[in-house]
């Protein structure tokens, strides 16, 4: 059972430009919350507790100021500062003290998954002992993404990164679970083209040695990648339309730890005097009542 999980909330953020110059993207709101959240939340909801945040340079004590270590959510949540986005394998070089001898999940901190049934098969995905599972959504524009093909069942047959062609159309997303092996593997990647580690290059050892496999979040679920400024609004409208038409909250991280018993009311109470006065403290004050 995966018990680790990282985020990695650096990166340029060039898509995103002026807004990500003083700003870590990670931190601008998606509708009522810092984006951040988003991904906080699946880890959260997959059941991992002990999370390490990987941010840019400077930016920790922006992340500190808004999530803590973690307490007000009943999980552990430590920093790393990465110098540069020198790529997404370098999550497990820093992270590699973190990781220990443990199986590790990574999310990418713009991403976003919603879903029927998302919480029962991140519970599978944690399960792995060996190999790794990437989760699979289907896009139109698949020549944007990293794109799998499939063997029978669920064992990944081929990768390709930006297909100018493929008969594919199932995308590699932002979320990924891992054996220990990653460490190691991530440590003898040499940098691409483009001057980084490339996670493509990760997932293809494990595919080499017939340990890559898929799961899918089905055509009920949504994955959305909030790098570009359309993506980014696309999100916030996605989620002002789900929360205002139920009443319910959209990676609401308390609400989440409530259900799973890893919080109390009091801790409830406490987030809401962090708050303030906001919607958002006005929805934790319901769930308490
Ligand atoms: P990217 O898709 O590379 O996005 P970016 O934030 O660097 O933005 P842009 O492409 O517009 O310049 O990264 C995906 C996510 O991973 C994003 O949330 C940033 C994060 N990231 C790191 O934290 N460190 C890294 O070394 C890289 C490459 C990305």
């Amino acid at each position: 059972m995966i018990k680790k999980g990282i985020i990695l909330a650096g990166g340029h953020g060039t898509r995103m430009s002026p807004l990500t110059k003083a700003v870590n993207k990670q931190l601008l709101p998606i509708y009522d919350k810092p984006l951040i959240y988003y991904p906080l939340s699946i880890l959260m909801l997959a059941g991992i507790k002990d999370i390490l945040i990987i941010v840019n340079k400077g930016q920790l004590n922006q992340f500190r100021k808004i999530l803590s270590n973690g307490q007000r959510f009943g999980i552990k949540i430590s920093y790393i500062e990465q110098n540069y986005p020198r790529g997404l394998p370098d999550a497990f070089i820093l992270g590699e003290k973190f990781i220990g001898k443990d199986n590790v999940a990574l999310i990418l901190g713009d991403n976003f998954f919603y879903g029927q049934s998302l919480t029962t098969k991140l519970k599978n995905c944690r399960k792995i002992k060996s190999g790794c599972k990437i989760l699979l959504h289907p896009v139109k524009k698949p020549e944007l993404y990293g794109v799998a093909e499939l063997k029978k069942g669920k064992k990944v047959h081929s990768l390709k990164e930006k297909p100018k062609s493929s008969k594919s159309n199932l995308a590699v997303t932002g979320l990924y679970f891992f054996d220990n092996k990653v460490v190691n593997y991530s440590k003898s990647l040499k940098p691409s083209k483009r001057k980084e580690l490339e996670i493509i290059d990760v997932l293809e050892k494990y595919r080499r040695n017939n340990k890559l496999t898929a799961e899918f979040l089905g055509r009920g679920g949504a994955w959305l990648d909030t790098g570009s400024i359309d993506d980014y609004y696309s999100t916030s409208s996605f989620v002002s339309a789900l929360e205002n038409r139920q009443g319910l909250k959209v990676a609401c991280l308390e609400e989440i730890a409530l259900n799973y018993n890893w919080i109390n009311k009091k801790l409830i109470r406490d987030s809401i005097q962090f708050y303030g006065n906001c919607i958002y403290s006005q929805y934790l004050k319901k769930l308490i009542q």
